[in-house]
């Protein structure tokens, strides 16, 4: 990337005295008097089934153009093709990011330093097939010659939270065995999982890109213990398999190199759920829909590929995030999908964004003097409905959302989905235009409210709106339009990483934690005593102490 200082751009400038003289105070009911809003602000994609429904953002025509005037000065478009077409832009670990080759259905070579990475790609596509349907086939059985009933994924953050959040989202389409995702170091997880199943039917994926990660080695020797201590060493080469991108040590592991998926490293944590990584959603919707992901995925890859920046979802997604965090102060962003199948897509995306774009360092290895990635947080509605939603109408806080819908319900169960979905609809216009302090002594006076309690009741009771929200409608919730829409995030948390300059696809703030652990572990185990600041060394000891009485 070229030198910039993105805050002394003319094009940051002119956002900065639009937002303070034109938008700072405008209220949405205003923006609304335009009767062209909706069609100017809403892309509805009838290929897919999507529309994505921008309107009810603090933005006019002016601040459109100056959003996107901004991204184009920023270049974009070259660093979008560079990730593409195989540059190592991930710069700190010098590899290329390219989660878009895993989906590349058209299957047209992709490079990375002139070797085409396509072969393999398909390779591993076709192995994961065939050992997909073996098993739900039951031609691939136990090591007792049973057939295999469970999936137990042992993996964390990328190998587990990918993968888990799909196969709940897709669990209406399922007709193979059932999977489990074990992932917290806290034996809990795994000894809660593991005392339901019958060791006979079992079959362990080790999902882990580094097969180094603790949690994951720390379960994974756990699992083997178990089931050797059930069935026998021999079991493990037919129970245990491996997705991964280290050979050695999964051979290590004593897992089998025809046992073993593999990856590689241009394949990121948070974006391998298309990999080998994603082989329980393979073998638990069949690789077919699996398949179907990936081509949702891909074909939002083309979109956002090939569609000019102002029709662009991912890049308009991206800079309405950049409007509100850099301008308004904006420090958190809700995701609040209306699907209880997608209960876990604000968990997936909290890593998707928050390990991607939660940055301070900038291309030129400077701090960097403007807010970077958002908290991303949320759950399924209606269920914030009843215990956050207050903050985001009423409290002081500053919070944009997305709201995710599906026009039609994958089983039609009386007016269940009519209900949600109105309260979908009522969400988003209740937010944008509140509900102003006439209308409330209006409502009150109908309600037979005495003047003086109205006077009292009022000032709670308003809402002042303003609020702004996404609303992104599907058709219905298929593997396909799942695809697509993990693919729109992924790109958005690209194409903000790009605005910000900072790396998305590294993720060093995670490792100081780690060698701590370690080195704390070592005194846990009682072997030795290292300094620490007064306040956890206290806390060590208290440890060490109530845990000898404990026992
Ligand atoms: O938390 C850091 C991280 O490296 C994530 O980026 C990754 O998804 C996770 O740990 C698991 O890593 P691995 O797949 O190598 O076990």
């Amino acid at each position: 990337m070229d030198r910039i200082d993105i805050k002394n751009m003319l094009q940051w400038q002119n956002l900065k005295q639009h937002y303070e003289t034109e938008m700072k105070n405008i209220h949405l009911r205003d923006l609304f008097k335009n009767k062209n809003r909706f069609n100017k602000f809403s892309i509805c994609d009838d290929n897919i089934g999507i529309t994505f429904d921008y309107s009810k953002n603090i933005i006019n025509y002016k601040t459109f153009k100056l959003l996107i005037d901004f991204v184009k000065a920023l270049k974009i478009d070259e660093h979008i093709k560079k990730m593409f077409s195989g540059e190592k832009i991930n710069w700190t670990e010098n590899r290329a990011v390219l989660h878009t080759a895993l989906r590349n259905k058209i299957n047209n070579p992709v490079y990375i330093d002139g070797k085409d990475i396509m072969p393999k790609i398909n390779v591993v596509l076709a192995k994961m097939k065939k050992f997909s349907d073996n098993i739900r086939s039951g031609k691939l059985l136990g090591f007792t010659g049973k057939k295999i009933t469970d999936i137990v994924n042992i993996g964390i953050g990328g190998s587990s939270l990918g993968p888990k959040m799909v196969c709940e989202a897709l669990k209406y389409y399922a007709k193979g065995p059932n999977v489990h995702f074990v992932s917290n170091i806290d034996s809990a997880d795994i000894y809660e999982t593991l005392k339901k199943l019958n060791p006979e039917t079992v079959l362990f994926m080790i999902a882990s890109k580094t097969f180094t990660t603790l949690e994951t080695m720390t379960n994974a020797l756990t699992a083997k213990q178990w089931l050797k201590d059930k069935l026998g060493n021999k079991a493990l080469a037919y129970q245990f398999i491996a997705l991964s991108t280290n050979k050695k040590n999964v051979k290590e592991f004593g897992i089998n190199e025809n046992n073993m998926f593999e990856f590689w490293d241009f394949v990121g944590g948070r974006y391998s759920l298309w990999s080998a990584i994603g082989l329980s959603i393979a073998c638990y919707v069949g690789y077919d829909k699996f398949s179907e992901l990936l081509e949702g995925a891909h074909y939002i890859d083309k979109h956002f590929l090939n569609t000019p920046y102002e029709k662009n979802m991912p890049i308009i997604m991206a800079i309405l995030g950049f409007w509100y965090n850099n301008f308004y102060g904006a420090s958190t962003y809700a995701i609040l999908p209306y699907s209880q199948y997608l209960r876990s897509f604000p968990t997936y995306l909290q890593q998707a964004d928050m390990e991607s774009n939660g940055k301070t360092i900038n291309i030129e290895g400077n701090r960097v003097n403007y807010e970077t990635g958002p908290i991303i947080w949320g759950a399924s509605g209606t269920n914030g409905q009843h215990s956050f939603y207050q903050l985001i109408h009423q409290g002081t806080k500053f919070i944009p959302s997305d709201f995710i819908g599906f026009t039609n319900p994958l089983e039609k169960i009386g007016d269940h989905h009519e209900k949600l979905m109105a309260n979908y609809f009522a969400q988003t216009e209740a937010l944008a235009f509140g509900l102003t302090k006439k209308e409330v002594i209006k409502n009150l006076k109908a309600a037979g409210f005495s003047s003086s309690n109205i006077e009292i009741l009022a000032p709670y009771k308003i809402f002042e709106g303003n609020r702004p929200t996404n609303s992104i409608l599907i058709n219905n919730l298929t593997p396909k339009t799942l695809g697509a829409l993990i693919a729109l995030y992924e790109h958005k948390i690209f194409i903000q990483g790009l605005v910000w300059r900072i790396n998305s696809f590294d993720q060093w703030g995670v490792e100081l934690g780690k060698v701590l652990a370690n080195v704390i572990l070592t005194e846990l185990k009682g072997h030795k005593k290292n300094r620490h600041d007064s306040s956890t060394k206290n806390l060590i000891e208290i440890f060490n102490f109530n845990k000898k009485i404990s026992l």
